[in-house]
């Protein structure tokens, strides 16, 4: 059996190309949409769904990897020529549906690739590529970006495949031509016309409906606004006003860890250099708890299993700032989610003037907030949480 093709018939690559890609891509695509649809409220439920995306993702990584290579091959080798060269309009229809294929099996999984690198965590790739991609930051605009792309050209490419599949089938059914069964066993058709020249008019409408869709991706994606980088508001009424600082928080899921953090917190800082009665000063931070975002699990951590923000929307951790050893320690209670308890949170300054740079961090428990309680265990959602604290703050004349 040949491995080219000839102006009458698939060769063994093309078609073994076609149809490995064509076997992950119909794998990956049931796998995507039930682990998009699988809940997620227990611990055993979270890993299946994780574990099913996992294998989405290093699927359609290697659907990618292969479709790239399967394009090439098609750049260079030539096509056998159409059964009904007569039939101009369905010539243009297939044609068309080839093109969004082609374009499909780089976007689709490129995209879902770059949302899946743009943020941190939950269920990697199980090839050993690492979980980053170069030039792709982690930052939730290019995910949400990359994310409706996803969305929107997953949908293109199951139309594409749907149509692609009842038109081998009409062949194979209807005309009962050997369409279907030159791609299936390389057979050569009995009965075959001269080549025709092909048009661009399929590559043009191929491209007019990927514009369309880039148009709709366009739109699914929030305004710039909703997605600005964490910064604190200035209000004080200490005599340290905030300028810039960053409150994230870190968690290990699934054994990664998934860093996110809160774009709205107040600080209200009374500070002097010289402590009296044993102090520093006292510091009182109020956090915006519908602000967080943790990477690809922001909306989970929103929920009444985690940090219930319906009910609980702010967090207060006040102290006292007292002398250490190595900096200061900021002593008090952090009120969370309706709980309170005894926070220590030791930090650095470094005070130039009438301006401080603070940093520090902290490790919580999650369970002592009732965070998480039908994760009983760590496989899922760790215990401790890192908190850091990054700031700069002016001396208020
Ligand atoms: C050719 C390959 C791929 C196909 C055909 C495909 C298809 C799909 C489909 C059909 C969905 C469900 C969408 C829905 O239910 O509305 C989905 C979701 C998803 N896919 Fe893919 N995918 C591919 C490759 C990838 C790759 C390589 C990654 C990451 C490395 C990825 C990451 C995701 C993620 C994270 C979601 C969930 C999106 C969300 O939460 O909104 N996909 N994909
Ligand atoms: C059950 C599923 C499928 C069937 C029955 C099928 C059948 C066929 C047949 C019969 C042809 C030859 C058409 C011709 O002679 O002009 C073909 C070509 C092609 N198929 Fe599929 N296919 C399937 C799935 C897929 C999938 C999932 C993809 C996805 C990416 C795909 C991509 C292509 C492309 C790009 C060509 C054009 C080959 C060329 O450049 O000449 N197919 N397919």
């Amino acid at each position: 059996m040949p491995a080219r093709n000839s102006e009458t018939s698939f060769g063994t690559v093309t078609r073994t190309f076609h149809w490995l890609v064509a076997l992950l891509i119909l794998t990956a695509i049931p796998l995507g949409v039930i682990a998009n649809q699988l809940p997620y409220d227990t611990a055993e439920a979270l890993a299946v769904k994780a574990e099913l995306f996992s294998w989405h993702k290093t699927l359609g990584v290697a659907a990618f990897l292969l479709g790239l290579a399967r394009i090439l091959w098609a750049v260079v080798e030539r096509h056998p020529v159409p059964l009904h060269p007569e039939r101009k309009a369905e010539l243009t229809l297939a044609g068309m549906v080839h093109w969004l294929l082609y374009i499909s099996l780089v976007v689709v999984p490129l995209s879902g690739w770059v949302h899946h690198a743009a943020v941190t965590g939950f269920a990697p790739i199980l090839w050993p590529f690492g979980q980053t991609l170069p030039f792709v930051p982690q930052s939730e605009a290019v995910a949400s970006a990359a994310g409706a792309v996803h969305w929107v050209f997953t949908k293109v490419m199951g139309l594409a495949i749907l149509l692609h599949i009842a038109g081998a089938l009409k062949h194979h059914v209807i005309d009962r031509d050997a369409t279907l069964l030159r791609m299936a066993r390389g057979v050569v058709a009995p009965d075959q016309p001269q080549p025709v020249r092909k048009g661009a008019a399929p590559v043009v409408f191929a491209l007019a409906i990927y514009a369309a869709g880039a148009g709709v991706a366009a739109l699914l994606v929030p305004d710039g606004e909703a997605l600005a980088a964490p910064a604190p508001a200035a209000e004080t009424t200490g005599n340290w006003t905030v300028t810039e600082g960053t409150l994230g928080l870190t968690v290990k899921q699934m054994g990664a860890e998934v860093s996110g953090s809160f774009a709205n917190w107040t600080a209200d800082i009374t500070f002097d250099e010289t402590a009296s009665a044993g102090k520093h000063g006292t510091v009182t931070v109020t956090i915006d708890m519908t602000s967080v975002t943790l990477g690809s699990v922001t909306k989970q951590a929103l929920e009444a299993e985690f940090f219930d923000v319906a009910s609980h929307p702010t967090a207060v951790f006040a102290a006292d700032i007292l002398p250490a050893t190595e900096g200061y320690l900021a002593q008090g209670t952090l009120t969370l989610r309706g709980m309170e308890k005894a926070v220590a949170l030791p930090f650095t300054l470094t005070i130039t003037g009438d301006e401080a740079q603070m940093t520090g961090a902290v490790t919580l428990d999650r369970r002592d907030f009732g965070i998480g309680r039908s994760y009983g265990d760590e496989a899922s959602v760790g215990f401790p949480v890192v908190v850091d604290v990054a700031l700069t703050a002016r001396r208020v004349p």
